[in-house]
């Protein structure tokens, strides 16, 4: 049986452009007219995270869908561990076997992939000289100051912690600090991270200067480390995970 839609993944990014240019990949895709639906998500720091967009296309109806990493180069890693977190979601959200999810192989591996590079390179041959384009601003003045603020916060957006819902955490995380007046110069600066590497802990927060790690952070979570971490300076016992201690479950389960 043909897939019934297609899933096209980027590695992440924030802002307009990378989402038109997965928009652009996802139009081509759709003109086929192979397929019923077809969509792109993010695979770490970015929305739609691809948790959520797999979830909307099942919910849409999708029952074979083949998910499409729009990537080059494709780390080792990534060929390891992305069908792994894959079946991981699928094996906690799909309980009745009536949805099948595959993976294409790497971008980088299809012998189309020269073509595509060809065709863009004689689409740029009239771009402008980069010493002539008045388009490219100087560096911002702020570039070369240090933030006075009291902590840095990393909540990692790697492919794992992504699918375990640090993308919905971050949102809730972010609307807390608003409450509790924790934004700004001197407040918490907040950071977006790739893979910290301990991924089944995951969502995974770090906590600086004092450089607490926590692990299985969802809303719970943040709560109680903004009240008690971040505004009462006491870490969170409960969600904290000791460096280098044996493996043990997520921490707050
Ligand atoms: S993806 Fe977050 S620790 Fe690996």
């Amino acid at each position: 049986m043909p897939f019934d839609t297609v899933v096209i993944v980027g590695r992440g990014g924030y802002g307009a452009a990378p989402r038109e240019e997965l928009e652009r990949i996802v139009s081509s895709v759709a003109d086929s007219g192979r397929y019923r639906d077809v969509r792109y998500a993010f695979m770490e720091q970015g929305k739609p995270a691809l948790p959520a967009v797999l979830a909307a296309c099942v919910d849409a109806g999708s029952r074979r869908l083949l998910i499409v990493p729009a990537l080059v180069p494709m780390d080792r890693t990534l060929r390891w561990w992305l069908p792994l977190a894959i079946r991981d979601w699928v094996g906690e959200h799909i309980t009745d076997g009536t949805v099948e999810i595959a993976l294409a192989p790497p971008l980088g591996d299809s012998k189309h992939l020269g073509d595509a590079v060809s065709a863009a390179a004689m689409d740029a041959r009239n771009c402008t000289d980069i010493g002539k384009d008045p388009t490219i601003k100087d560096r911002a003045r702020s570039w070369n100051q240090i933030p006075a603020h009291s902590h840095q916060v990393f909540l990692c957006h790697g492919p794992r912690c992504t699918l375990a819902n640090a993308p919905k955490t971050w949102a809730y995380f972010q609307e807390k600090l608003r409450e509790n007046e924790l934004r700004g110069k001197q407040g918490v600066m907040t950071v977006r991270t790739s893979c910290l590497y301990p991924c089944d802990l995951g969502p995974i927060m770090v906590v600086h200067p004092d450089g607490t790690w926590y692990g299985g952070v969802d809303e719970a979570a943040v709560d109680r480390i903004v009240a008690e971490h971040l505004v009462d300076g006491e870490a969170v016992p409960e969600y904290a995970c000791v460096p280098g201690a044996p493996a043990r479950s997520k921490p707050g389960s």
